[in-house]
């Protein structure tokens, strides 16, 4: 399934993307904030990772789109949601190519995919994490619709030291009722 956004096509993952993941995720600037993106990205890194993530989303483990923009087709980053296991919740994730950052279309591709898990896929709840220090990505989880709901003091290991996380996450009721004066 595709999302349409104002300026944004979010579409499925497809092997020809490799070489544009590559040279975006390539960026030591873009991997140090995320958990997983490894660095530096090696040739062959890209194309294993989109035919894992294939077969995820045939699992109904994943659901993951690139980004692209409507204007010139370019692909500008790519983002995920991790069902659990009962499918009622999920785990957002998210990059954009260092080239386009600050333009807001991390804000709108994360707002469209929780709208999506709401309004399409039956979820109740989205949450996501971010490093304390990028909070770069805590401006687009509040302006997405999040909430901040706690820290947890070095819990996770990237490049051997262990990073301050911030956590975020969202209800059904809570993203709909975003913006009246007496939310949940
Ligand atoms: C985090 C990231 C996705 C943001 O993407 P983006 O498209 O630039 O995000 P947006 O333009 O929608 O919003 C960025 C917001 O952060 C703000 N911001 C940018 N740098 C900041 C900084 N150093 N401190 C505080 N806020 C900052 C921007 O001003 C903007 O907020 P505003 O609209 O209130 O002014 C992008 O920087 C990225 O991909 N980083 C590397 C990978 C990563 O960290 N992924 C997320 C893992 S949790």
């Amino acid at each position: 399934m595709n999302i349409q956004t104002e300026r944004l096509l979010l579409r499925p993952l497809k092997l020809s993307d490799a070489s544009d993941i590559q040279r975006l995720a390539g960026d030591r600037d873009v991997a140090s904030t995320t958990r997983n993106i490894p660095h530096p990205y090696e040739d062959g890194i890209a194309e294993k990772w989109i035919r894992s993530c294939q077969g995820k989303v045939d699992a109904g483990e994943l659901i993951n789109f690139a980004i692209t923009r409507h204007s010139d087709g370019s692909l500008l980053g790519v983002i995920g949601l991790h069902p659990d296991a009962g499918q009622t919740q999920g785990e957002l994730g998210y990059w954009i190519g260092k080239l386009f950052w600050n333009q807001g279309y991390a804000t709108e591709v994360a707002e469209a995919v929780i709208n999506h898990a709401f309004t399409d896929l039956g979820m109740d709840r989205v949450y996501a994490a971010h490093f304390t220090r990028n909070p770069a990505s805590g401006r687009v989880m509040q302006k997405a619709g999040m909430l901040h709901e706690g820290f947890l003091k070095g819990h996770t290991e990237k490049w051997g030291l262990f990073e301050d996380l911030e956590l975020y996450g969202v209800t059904k009721v809570q993203f709909e009722g975003r913006g009246s004066t007496s939310s949940p």
